[in-house]
């Protein structure tokens, strides 16, 4: 009786954690097609923003997502509801379980400002982001 209890918890906790990575994957796509969406509406006309490279330290996502969420609202485009939308989305919550770190490793490690990362132009800058969230959705599994 003991067993089955304790077999039946491990399915459930399972399939629970399961359809948790289904739904983080779902918003993720959707923040991936809003990026595209509003990409088609920037003008790439030489706009500059500070860019992450993609070779991003161990506990330092979320630094590096804060500060793509940073710059989105200086792309420039007319389609201000969906640049909030995508800066929005870009939110912690919404990558949850994309690294392993805690919050204690989090507050301990430096991770690289912002300000220290290369300028791009707009055209690269939502070209990295894409990578992204990209790499977001296969660390999900
Ligand atoms: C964004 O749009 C530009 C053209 O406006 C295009 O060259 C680029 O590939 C697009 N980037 C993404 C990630 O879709």
């Amino acid at each position: 009786m003991k067993l089955l209890v304790c077999c039946l918890l491990a399915i459930t906790c399972c399939v629970l954690a399961n359809a948790d990575n289904v739904e983080r994957t779902m918003k993720l796509t959707e923040v991936l097609k809003e990026l595209r969406q509003l990409n088609k509406s920037v003008e790439h006309n030489g706009v500059m923003l500070n860019t992450p490279t993609m070779d991003i330290e161990e506990c330092c996502f979320l630094s590096t997502l804060e500060c793509f969420q940073k710059m989105v609202p200086r792309l420039k485009t007319k389609q201000k509801k969906l640049q909030c939308k995508v800066s929005r989305n870009l939110k912690p919550l919404t990558f949850t379980g994309v690294d392993s770190c805690s919050r204690e490793e989090r507050e301990k490690k430096v991770c690289q400002g912002c300000d220290s990362y290369p300028m791009k132009d707009s055209r690269e800058f939502v070209q990295q982001l894409e990578s992204l969230l990209q790499k977001a959705m296969t660390r999900l599994v």
